[in-house]
């Protein structure tokens, strides 16, 4: 039976780091349904899943070398992986504040080094952000990552635009998977509350703009930041003030 619709990523190599579970592994499936060939990549070991720790300068140099040999190119990069530290500011370590750092930014940063020289004209990189990037979210370490790698992202857009590679960031809000479901209770009733479409979202609701963004359909987009998360970073935190002045609680 042949497809309805043409596969929109036929052709394309992509790479998608932390990709064994939650939003990468359902990237790498939803790129992988496009037609793309995944190289679904993680730190930790996964049916699948190619190892690489995206701190490890060395891990993207083996992995360059051997997408170079097997394709040539690079059409793709999801940089997907990351991690959170929940101490707050008069709490959390200064080297726990630098782990952060290089899982969410120094990663990032690396990927592009290496991947960048790869990547033909029309080549699309996507950083995976968070609502924490466009906050001032509790969690310091975290938040401060997740601005930092909106600078990455910027100045990746800007250097490279002149080759041809966009560079988008994407911004989930709260999204289930093992790294909300690690945080307490009161955190995810507390992210509804501010939270306009009222719930969580899913996994599934996140793959399809990294799709639409590796696509050629977003062929003039670049430097853009898309949040994904139900309208909570959107109303500049005066949901409550809404929601203390509607008539039933006025
Ligand atoms: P997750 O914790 O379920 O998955 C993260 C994956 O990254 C894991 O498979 C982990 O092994 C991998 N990873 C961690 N350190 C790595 C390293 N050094 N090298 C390679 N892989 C590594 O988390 P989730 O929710 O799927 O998060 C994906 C991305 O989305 C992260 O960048 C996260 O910060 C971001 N995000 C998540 C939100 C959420 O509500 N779940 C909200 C906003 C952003």
């Amino acid at each position: 039976m042949t497809d309805l619709y043409p596969k929109r990523l036929l052709g394309k190599v992509v790479v998608v780091t932390g990709a064994a579970r939650g939003q990468g592994a359902a990237e790498a499936e939803a790129l992988t349904r496009e037609g793309a060939r995944v190289i679904a990549t993680d730190v930790t070991e996964a049916p699948g899943c190619r190892r690489l720790d995206v701190t490890s300068e060395q891990d993207w140099a083996s992995l360059a070398a051997e997408l170079k040999e097997a394709y040539g190119q690079v059409h793709g990069l999801v940089n997907n992986a990351g991690i959170t530290w929940r101490a707050r500011l008069g709490d959390v370590r200064p080297d726990d504040f630098d782990r952060v750092h290089a899982v969410n930014v120094t990663g990032p940063l690396l990927g592009i080094q290496h991947l960048a020289p790869l990547m033909p004209p029309g080549a699309s990189i996507v950083n995976v952000g968070s609502s924490a990037a466009l906050t001032a979210h509790y969690p310091v370490a975290y938040t401060a990552s997740k601005w930092g790698l909106r600078g990455l992202s910027q100045t990746a857009a800007l250097e490279l635009g002149p080759s041809g590679i966009r560079v988008n960031t994407i911004h989930p809000g709260y999204i289930e998977t093992e790294m909300t479901a690690s945080a307490a209770p009161a955190f995810r009733e507390a992210n509804i509350r501010e939270t306009p479409l009222g719930r969580t979202g899913t996994v599934d609701e996140v793959a399809p703009l990294i799709v639409f963004l590796l696509s050629d359909e977003s062929s003039f987009i670049t430097g853009a930041e898309i949040a994904v998360d139900g309208g909570l970073t959107a109303h500049g935190g005066v949901k409550s003030v809404s929601d203390a002045l509607r008539p039933e609680t006025a």
